[in-house]
């Protein structure tokens, strides 16, 4: 699929079929994650593939906006290693998610993004997976066969762009 139309028709599916996601599509999203630019090349990132229905029911419970996980067949927790990048630990593993995000929608699969990172269930993440003290837990997606088909909206261009100047 053409990346331009990965990212204009990618929408947040928060309905899951009970379909298996094979692992060699979970590859091909970890690669695209692998694969996303980084300051000075760090790479400050960690993903974990979760797979087990009683851990993803655990993560679910834990986020009020994120219960969905617990149907999705696999969730993909992105975490932060601040040591790799004082300054942009937190942003690369951003890239890093929305890499993933258009590649699962590439590949015919659902996600939506749930942030973790500064909220109270940041810690419980941490708990649930075993995280070590040192690295941020940043966000999460559930990965599955979609159950739903979702809408959503932008501003136009014409209110968040400007040329040559702000407000030219
Ligand atoms: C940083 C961030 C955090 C988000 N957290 C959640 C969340 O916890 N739960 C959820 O259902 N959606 C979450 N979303 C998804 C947004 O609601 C969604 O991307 C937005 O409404 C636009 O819809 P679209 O993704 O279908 O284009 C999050 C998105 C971002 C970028």
């Amino acid at each position: 699929m053409d990346v331009l139309q990965a990212i204009r028709e990618r929408r947040s599916i928060r309905k899951y079929l009970d379909t298996p996601v094979e692992d060699e599509k979970i590859q091909a999203i970890l690669e695209a994650g692998r694969w996303a630019p980084s300051a000075s090349n760090r790479q400050p990132w960690h993903f974990i593939v979760i797979r087990d229905a009683e851990t993803r029911r655990r993560l679910a419970e834990a986020h009020p906006y994120g219960r969905f996980m617990a149907e999705s067949p696999v969730v993909i927790v992105v975490l932060a290693i601040p040591a790799r990048h004082q300054k942009y630990h937190l942003c690369d593993p951003h890239n890093a998610m929305q890499n993933m995000l258009l590649a699962a929608y590439a590949l015919g699969l659902g996600t939506c993004w749930v942030g973790v990172r500064n909220t109270p269930m940041e810690n419980r993440f941490r708990e649930i997976l075993g995280v070590p003290r040192g690295l941020r837990v940043v966000c999460a997606f559930p990965v599955g066969y979609p159950a739903e088909t979702a809408e959503s909206s932008r501003e136009p261009l014409e209110k968040i762009v400007s040329y040559e100047r702000y407000g030219g």
